[in-house]
């Protein structure tokens, strides 16, 4: 999964804004080693028709890992079994989602309070696949070094093959900053690799990241949606490559609305394109405005023809 001597690029499972579209977006710009979805619930992923779900759509799945939520072992060990017949790069493990909506199921960063059943949840997925298993956590519910390295040990020994750390408490949400020491203690501690995630916003956060944890991977999730060209700048500085100019970001915009009306129905493609604008729209000194007017549009063509009228070409 991860070769020695290179670090790993990932992109973060982001609900309604990770999706096949935004992954050829991304992969446009030369991808990634490995796009996560956004989080599927292993209560639906068993009967969810491929063909027609919003959630289980893919233009290829070699780089391609399937996040699964949940905290019953046989539902957990289910879905990822039925995943693993669409040949992804690997599952994951949601085990750091920190809304109310899904710790309050005993899922997400939930099953950090119980490592017992976290084993167990664990234990039936690796049972049930033999294609590479990640565990996406949080610190958990205290800031606590002994617990998260017994948390990491328990992982490893039941046999994920690497974990992505979000070192923040289950409390803290997304505020206050990521704490980058705990992805080194838990590198120090474990054997498997473990990529780091948490506010990595430009190349110098990446190599800052990989200096002061020795992680093994980086996992980008808001910049990535700001910055669907990010993966290639950091993975150009770490091959000693000249990083290439910022590419047209009206171009970019206007791309992902073909690419969301080629894979959704028009009112999820709109929905989605209009969550991604809030982000991708982010360079743009008037984005406020950007967000606001594309608020209103009623169609993915209408809103293609308001950015195409309110946003300027790039200069040059
Ligand atoms: C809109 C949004 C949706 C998210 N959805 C998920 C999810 O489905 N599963 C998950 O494990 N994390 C989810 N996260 C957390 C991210 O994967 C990531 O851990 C977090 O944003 C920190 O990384 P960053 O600083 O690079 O954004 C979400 C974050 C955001 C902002």
């Amino acid at each position: 999964m991860q070769v020695s001597g290179k670090i790993s690029l990932l992109m973060a499972p982001m609900v309604d804004l990770s999706h096949v579209a935004f992954r050829e977006l991304v992969r446009s710009f030369g991808g990634c080693d490995m796009f996560y979805s956004e989080m599927l619930n292993s209560r639906i992923v068993p009967q969810e028709p491929a063909q027609k779900s919003v959630y289980l759509k893919w233009s290829r799945t070699d780089d391609l890992v399937f996040q699964i939520v949940g905290n019953d072992p046989s539902k957990m060990a289910e879905s990822a079994l039925r995943l693993s017949l669409f040949r992804p790069r690997g599952i994951d493990i949601n085990m750091g989602c920190w809304l109310n909506k899904i710790t309050c199921h005993g899922w997400g960063v939930a099953l950090m309070k119980d490592m017992a059943k976290a084993r167990d949840v664990t234990e039936a997925v690796r049972s049930a696949v033999d294609i590479p298993l990640s565990v996406k956590m949080r610190l958990g519910y205290a800031i606590d070094r002994e617990y998260l390295v017994d948390f990491g040990k328990m992982l490893e020994s039941v046999g994920v093959n690497f974990i992505v750390l979000h070192p923040r408490t289950a409390e803290e949400g997304l505020k206050k900053r990521a704490r980058w020491e705990y992805i080194a203690y838990l590198k120090d501690a474990l054997n498997i690799p473990v990529m780091g995630n948490g506010d990595v916003t430009s190349v110098q956060d990446a190599l800052f990241m990989i200096k002061q944890t020795g992680c093994d991977g980086i996992m980008i999730g808001r910049q990535a949606l700001r910055e669907p060209w990010i993966f290639r700048d950091i993975k150009c500085f770490l091959d000693y490559k000249e990083i290439p100019v910022n590419p047209d970001a009206k171009k970019a915009i206007m791309d992902l609305a073909k690419l969301l009306g080629k894979y959704f129905p028009e009112d999820i493609a709109l929905k989605r394109f209009k969550k991604s604008i809030y982000w991708l729209a982010s360079s743009f000194k008037f984005n406020h405005f950007i967000v606001k007017e594309l608020s209103r549009a009623k169609s993915l063509e209408e809103a293609e023809l308001l950015i195409d009228k309110i946003v300027p070409p790039a200069p040059g």
